[in-house]
């Protein structure tokens, strides 16, 4: 497990970008596992950045998102497939049609997530997969008490979610109460993860994560059991950690 403690978001998105970058300049049909929310923004905006400036080529990359608001179109401004187009997708050189977003439309949404995870293993399986964390601890939206070999699923948000979420709608009465999410056995096949969190509201759910107990009450401690995950955390949100983990003073001492 590697913990790297950054002072800031920009370096945040620096040093994740970074590390994405550095695999899919290896490796041309890339599967890229991707993540909505706040904290992965700047990260987006750094593989931009990289495709504007340095000849990233997201042609031939494939991805796949972590989850979807059930009931949302994907023209819906809170839709996460909306999130994707305009942090991302729109600014890059990606076939629009190698992008996969859980749709939260489907009419039979058993069916559409044992579709989901074939479309996931015909495409060779996730690279490289990016995550947030919730307050509380849920990855994707694969909340606490979930299983810790689940694959992706239709799940009800907690209140304590919807509460995180109604943030970025008029009132929380808007906020969807069910979503469809790769589950925690989805996320674990992928051969790397990186996962980003910043804000001091989840010090508490990153200590857990990283240094707790492997336990379904904190979905993201499952991480703990994959053997190539990176954890970018700002000052903040490592607070509550207690090992000496990496504190890199730029992301060139980091060499990505
Ligand atoms: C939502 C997403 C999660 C994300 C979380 C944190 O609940 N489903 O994948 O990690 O938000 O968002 P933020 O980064 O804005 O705190």
């Amino acid at each position: 497990m590697r913990v790297i403690i950054v002072k800031d978001t920009d370096t945040l998105g620096k040093i994740s970008a970074g590390l994405i970058a550095k695999e899919m300049r290896k490796s041309p049909h890339f599967v890229l596992g991707l993540a909505t929310g706040t904290t992965p923004i700047p990260l987006y905006q750094e593989l931009i950045r990289l495709h504007k400036e340095e000849g990233l080529d997201f042609s031939t990359t494939t991805t796949f998102n972590l989850d979807e608001y059930v009931g949302l179109p994907g023209d819906h401004e809170q839709s996460y497939r909306y999130f994707m187009n305009i942090h991302l997708f729109d600014h890059i050189n990606i076939n629009k049609e190698n992008t996969f977003v859980p749709d939260g439309m489907a009419e039979d949404i058993d069916a559409f997530c044992e579709e989901y995870e074939a479309m996931i293993k015909d495409a060779g399986g996730v690279e490289y997969q990016v995550l947030g964390i919730g307050s509380n601890g849920h990855i994707g939206f694969s909340e606490p008490g979930t299983s810790l070999s689940s694959r992706t699923h239709k799940t009800r948000l907690t209140e304590n979610t919807i509460e995180d979420n109604s943030r970025m709608f008029d009132k929380k009465e808007d906020v969807p109460t069910e979503a469809i999410t790769m589950g925690i056995g989805t996320i674990l096949d992928a051969k790397r993860i990186l996962l980003v969190a910043n804000g001091a509201n989840k010090a508490d759910a990153m200590a857990q994560a990283i240094e707790g107990p492997i336990t379904a009450m904190c979905p993201a401690s499952a991480l703990q059991l994959h053997p190539k995950v990176t954890f970018v955390v700002t000052e903040d949100a490592a607070a509550k950690l207690t090992l000496e983990w990496e504190r890199p003073q730029s992301r060139k001492a980091l060499s990505v």
